[in-house]
């Protein structure tokens, strides 16, 4: 059974509550929900993981060698998680970034991304409709 790997980086457990005005009133669980229900029509499952460290976002991603894709929030790692993007280098699937807010109309720090350049794309600004979407993209790219 193909798998996608759904991996959440820090503080987006909390997702409803904290800062629904930036990042929404859904909760992790209604994303995983969506995303698993969107891939349930190629009959692909989610192995969806959300740690606060990357030591442990490493993990999973070494663990993650047998899925089709990944879906990727890495929160604020995205500035500086140099490990998490060597780790995603040797990931042998394709790759999507998503992140809920539009972060290049935020703080400047916000504005690189050193994951970006290795993934197959990125999809900022929409929401958790961000993730659905970057799921979406997995099966088109999918050769299986
Ligand atoms: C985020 C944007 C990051 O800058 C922030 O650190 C997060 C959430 C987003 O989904 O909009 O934790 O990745």
């Amino acid at each position: 059974m193909a798998e996608v790997l759904l991996l959440n980086g820090p503080n987006l457990g909390i997702l409803g509550i904290r800062q629904p005005e930036i990042y929404g009133t859904q909760t992790l669980a209604d994303i995983e929900k969506s995303v698993a229900d969107e891939i349930a029509e190629r009959g692909w499952t989610l192995r969806a993981v959300q740690r606060e460290s990357e030591g442990e976002l490493i993990h999973a991603v070494q663990d993650a060698y047998d899925t089709v894709g990944a879906i990727v929030n890495p929160g604020a790692l995205m500035i500086a998680g140099w490990s998490l993007r060597d780790a995603l280098a040797s990931y042998p699937q394709p790759f999507v970034e998503v992140h809920l807010s539009n972060v290049w109309a935020r703080e400047t720090f916000r504005h690189e991304s050193v994951l970006a350049p290795i993934a197959s794309g990125a999809i900022v600004g929409l929401g958790a409709l961000g993730y659905r979407l970057a799921a979406r993209a997995l099966m088109e790219m999918a050769e299986v």
